[in-house]
């Protein structure tokens, strides 16, 4: 199995694509339901949640996690690959979504001006203009954290009033800093549950950049790079399945995905 980690509900947008890239692969997906979100907790906190959330689908056996969510990506990839995957799991992986992203984001841009959404962990890290300058040293970055737009998500108020003001007033004041963007990438995995109030607050020039296929794509080249994991992941008896696991009941999951658009998920409940 491949394990897909997210706090919550948000790394389920990244789920979709893998499960389409990837049709005859197994998944193991992991929401932190009970801890999410994690946007405004520090580096300390989200390193040990998304630690005990690795080895949690590294024990139940997926030898490659994917840190689906920029969050955990951003604070906690790194040490988790430079510290304890060498010591204690030298043959698992674990991979992020901010260096995939950085890698394609440059080659949407026609003004060489883009924003990027995210959490304010994110937006703190300083993860994305990092890695964005290895690949496109010009490109003019800005950022703007959100912390609203997870809540939102999250408690289902996608569509609502309260949830077009909020996201409104963000992609304003990131379009008053910078008024050259062309392109935005939504770098929280939530985010595109709040697509149709972001498309209503831009201007129609701006394009709008999921990291769905841009993850898929890259998990899929991955793959195809390292054939000993390949071979590992494809050992499995039935092929194409998604178990669930959250860190919160199995019914507010249930709950929680529906709003996903994924109807009657039967989620295991664990405690880390
Ligand atoms: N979905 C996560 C991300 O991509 C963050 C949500 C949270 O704040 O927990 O950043």
């Amino acid at each position: 199995m491949i394990g897909v980690f997210d706090s919550g509900f948000g790394g389920l947008t990244i789920l979709g694509n893998l499960q389409k890239a990837l049709p005859r692969h197994n998944f193991l997906y992991l929401g932190d339901n009970a801890r999410a979100p994690y946007g405004s907790r520090s580096y300390e906190t989200i390193f040990r949640y998304t630690l005990q959330a690795v080895r949690e689908l590294f024990l139940r056996g997926c030898p490659l996690v994917i840190l689906a969510c920029n969050t955990a990506s951003a604070k906690a990839l790194r040490s988790i690959q430079q510290q304890i995957l060498p010591v204690e799991f030298p043959d698992r992986r674990v991979l992020g979504i901010v260096r995939p992203t950085a890698e394609e984001i440059g080659g949407y841009s026609q003004t060489g001006h883009i924003g990027i959404f995210g959490t304010a962990g994110t937006v703190s890290s300083g993860s994305y203009p990092i890695e964005i300058k290895h690949f496109f040293p010009d490109l003019v970055v800005t950022q703007h954290a959100c912390p609203m737009w997870v809540p939102l998500v999250e408690y289902g108020e996608s569509g609502s009033e309260g949830a077009r003001y909020f996201v409104k007033k963000e992609v304003d004041s990131l379009l008053a800093e910078d008024p050259e963007i062309d392109t935005i990438l939504l770098a929280c995995t939530h985010y595109p549950l709040l697509e149709k109030e972001i498309r209503a607050a831009l201007p129609n020039h701006v394009r709008l950049v999921f990291q769905g296929d841009i993850v898929a794509q890259k998990t899929v080249d991955y793959l195809r790079r390292h054939p000993e994991m390949e071979v590992r992941l494809s050992k499995g008896e039935s092929l194409g399945k998604t178990h669930y696991l959250t860190s919160d009941t199995a019914e507010f999951f249930k709950k929680g995905a529906f709003l996903f658009g994924i109807q009657d998920i039967s989620a295991e409940s664990i405690t880390f």
